[in-house]
């Protein structure tokens, strides 16, 4: 079950790049900014605080715990940790979790490909502003445009994937992951300066709390999960990677930490040429394609040549942030299909590349032909995004810390967590920690869960 020698990240460093490259993608740039314009702006951002820190950072450390003592994928984790028990099941729950993320989360994917051609002619920098923002909307209704570049970007990912992802990946984020920091911040000083952009401003740090609503939270939740790549065995499966004298802890905080940084720069990026723009914050998933545009366009009035570098730079870094975090959702299918059927790593991913296709292609087609087509008043796409983040992520977590907090004995927790008393952080968080993990993360997702469903 469990294979004899496991390969490890060579570095605590490597495993919070690796960690990080999965956490910080397209659910900062693209997700973030549009569910802040969707909850009432600057209340969401709170609510996203509070359930960083006091719910995804436990579950973070849940996750790995499970991983990293488990060694194995998320099946063969459970497996060995609670022998002959239903846990194991948990493997099925995070592969068809992770599938369903794949399959979307790749339409994203191919609309940062896309646009990443688009710059490359110049198209972006050199248009029009004020027509700016319908240039997305002309892509993704199309039909084989965005199917194609869908494809390429689903390609790119079980290329990766096929061939390991040590030595490529995580050499190319290590440079990608700053450089992207950099330019976002870049953007945002831009954004902020725009004409007519103080009221993004304003939407951002004056929360209206009466926007808020049980929805809200459970989205603020959603989203908190899903920034950081938790409860669907991400971050378990790369944590069973990961040495024993590395901190878990660290590495929760370290990745929550850079998340959310970089999730509320991306809001300062936006927001404020959202209004500039004259844009609906509440546009839903294109909100980000439709103001990225403008900006582009509007430096390009002022600075052609830096606007058409930058544009370029730009989308390949969000390309290659959406990258890191798609292989891991990948790798959670291929490691359970590895393991669990005893299929070779090739075999597996060409399997997975064809099966995400037949569940991708309705996702594409949900923004042009089959957008008409709705269940439960949600297009195939929504659909795939609201049942992921806000059922299978939930429950995924609050399974992890429940298994955590009540099934794993205290002290195999207590061991894992701060290497046997070696880690001092550790040792001194470990109380208050545990705590939290047995009585305050359960209930509160429960309750967030619960309060959402009525
Ligand atoms: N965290 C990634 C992002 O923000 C998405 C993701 C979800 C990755 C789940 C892996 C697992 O874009």
């Amino acid at each position: 079950m469990v294979p004899s020698k496991r390969e490890q990240f060579g570095s605590s460093f490597s495993f919070i790049m690796a960690v990080a490259g999965s956490a910080i993608g397209l659910g900062n740039i693209w997700r973030f900014p549009y569910m802040v314009g969707e909850h009432g702006g600057g209340a969401f951002i709170v609510a996203y605080l509070v359930c960083c820190l006091f719910i995804a950072v436990p579950c973070f450390v849940c996750e790995s715990v499970i991983g990293r003592r488990g060694r194995s994928d998320v099946y063969g984790s459970f497996d060995r940790l609670a022998p002959g028990s239903k846990w194991k099941w948990m493997g099925f729950w995070s592969a068809l979790a992770a599938f369903i993320i794949v399959a979307y989360y790749c339409v994203v994917g191919g609309w940062s490909l896309d646009f990443l051609v688009r710059s490359l002619s110049g198209h972006l920098s050199q248009g029009n502003p004020d027509g700016a923002s319908v240039v997305f909307g002309k892509m993704a209704t199309a039909t084989v445009e965005p199917l194609v570049m869908y494809v390429v970007f689903l390609v790119a990912t079980a290329v990766i994937v096929m061939g390991g992802i040590k030595k490529g990946i995580e050499r190319f984020t290590k440079i990608t992951t700053p450089m992207l920091f950099v330019l976002m911040v870049v953007m945002a000083i831009y954004s902020v300066s725009l004409p007519g952009s103080s009221a993004g401003v304003r939407y951002l740090v004056h929360p209206d709390f009466s926007r808020l609503d049980a929805n809200g939270w459970a989205c603020a939740l959603g989203q908190a999960f899903f920034s950081m790549s938790l409860g669907i065995g991400a971050v378990l499966v790369y944590s069973s990677f990961m040495k024993k004298e590395n901190s878990i802890l660290a590495g929760g905080l370290f990745t929550a930490a850079s998340d959310t940084i970089f999730a509320i720069i991306a809001g300062f990026a936006i927001m404020p040429a959202v209004f500039s723009a004259g844009i609906e914050p509440s546009a839903g998933p294109a909100l980000v394609y439709e103001t990225l545009p403008f900006i582009f366009a509007k430096m390009g009035v002022e600075a052609p040549v830096v606007s058409a570098v930058m544009t370029v730079i730009f989308f390949l870094a969000i390309l290659a942030a959406a990258l890191t975090s798609s292989i891991s959702m990948f790798e959670v299918c291929i490691e359970h299909m590895v393991h669990r059927y005893g299929w070779n790593r090739k075999a597996s991913t060409l399997a997975l590349l064809g099966t995400v296709l037949l569940l991708g292609v309705p996702c594409v087609l949900s923004f042009g032909p089959l957008g008409g087509f709705k269940i439960f008043g949600m297009t195939v796409f929504d659909l795939c995004d609201y049942v992921c983040s806000n059922v299978f992520m939930t429950l995924g977590a609050l399974a992890f810390t429940v298994f955590v907090g009540w099934i794993m004995k205290r002290e195999d927790v207590k061991d894992e967590l701060t290497n046997g008393g070696k880690l001092p952080f550790s040792n001194r968080a470990f109380k208050p920690l545990y705590f939290f993990i047995r009585w305050v993360v359960p209930p509160a997702i429960l309750l967030i869960f619960i309060s959402n469903l009525l």
